[in-house]
């Protein structure tokens, strides 16, 4: 039987500003093992509550398969991922990128990456962390018609990406509740301006620009209620020079710096904080995306 590995990266959304459209891949990784049987399923790698067939691998698997009109047989899934699930990190969508790269491999490579995202946007409702998983990099998408549009813009070299991830989770789509269904007309106008200038910052490499750039009224504000120390890390975080957002719906909190030092300093005072533990990853950009591992 065939059998295929696929490698996905996890992922940041919204950058602050650009809820629902930017992202970027960052450097942890889910392996996802493919292997068609004759019968049944088998997924291996993940906790007893993922192993049904609502399992996201499984469900963009047979969601492209049903694309090219192929029966679905028997398929072995083993998973081994290094990205926090249910933190903002882009779980979800690593493993629905993973399927559907996964079930294309073993049928033929019929369909093309733009094809495999529409599908899996399709599923997720949003792609900002789908296209950077699948493309790598820095991305922001817009949906046309129902058809996720995917660009990639540059990024300096020099970024240090720090991830603080807490020991609690924050489903996503209980941090998409709470937001408002309609927005004042200036902060949207304040999110359109800032994030235009967000990815401007990123590409030159402007600590101070991006620092402010980097501020959000559409989501962040009602979100970080749900978080605790929110506030008292962004201000610690913003005093010590660097720019911080929510990752994607959180609750991981992220900071984007070039200062080198950052990490040790924070990790001191974060240790200080009682609401939850925090643990810091040095991250930096993936700008390979997705990538067949090992085919046979
Ligand atoms: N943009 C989404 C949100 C996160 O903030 O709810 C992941 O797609």
């Amino acid at each position: 039987m065939k059998r295929v590995t696929v490698r996905v990266p996890a992922t940041t959304a919204n950058l602050g500003p650009g809820f629902d459209a930017f992202g970027c891949a960052l450097s942890l990784y889910t392996d996802v093992t493919f292997e068609e049987t004759d019968g049944g399923l088998e997924i291996t790698g993940c906790e007893e509550a993922y192993t049904g067939p609502d399992n996201m691998a499984y469900t963009s698997f047979c969601a492209v398969l049903a694309s090219m009109s192929e029966e679905v047989r028997g398929v072995k899934i083993h998973i081994e991922s290094q990205i926090p699930i249910c933190r903002g990190l882009g779980s979800s969508a690593a493993l629905l990128v993973a399927g559907a790269i996964g079930a294309n491999v073993l049928r033929g490579n019929r369909l093309s990456t733009q094809g495999l995202l529409n599908i899996t946007n399709a599923m997720e409702g949003h792609p900002d962390n789908l296209a950077p998983a699948f493309y790598g990099g820095l991305t922001a998408s817009m949906v046309d018609n129902g058809l996720p549009v995917t660009v990639n813009f540059p990024l300096h070299p020099d970024w240090e990406i720090l991830a603080l991830v807490p020991d609690f989770t924050l489903p996503t789509s209980k941090a998409r509740a709470a937001l408002p269904a309609q927005l004042p007309r200036e902060d949207a106008v304040y999110n359109i301006a800032h994030g235009a200038m967000v990815l401007k910052a990123l590409e030159l490499g402007d600590e101070k620009l991006l620092r402010n750039a980097m501020q959000d009224r559409l989501h962040q504000p009602y979100r970080k209620s749900m978080i605790a120390d929110y506030e008292k890390i962004e201000a610690l975080v913003r005093t010590m020079g660097a720019a911080f957002c929510l990752s994607g719906a959180g609750p991981t909190l992220l900071c984007i710096t070039r200062d080198k030092t950052l990490k040790t300093r924070l990790e001191t005072k974060l240790s200080a904080l009682t609401g939850a533990n925090w643990e810091v990853l040095k991250l930096h950009v993936e700008f390979e995306g997705a990538k067949v591992l090992k085919s046979e």
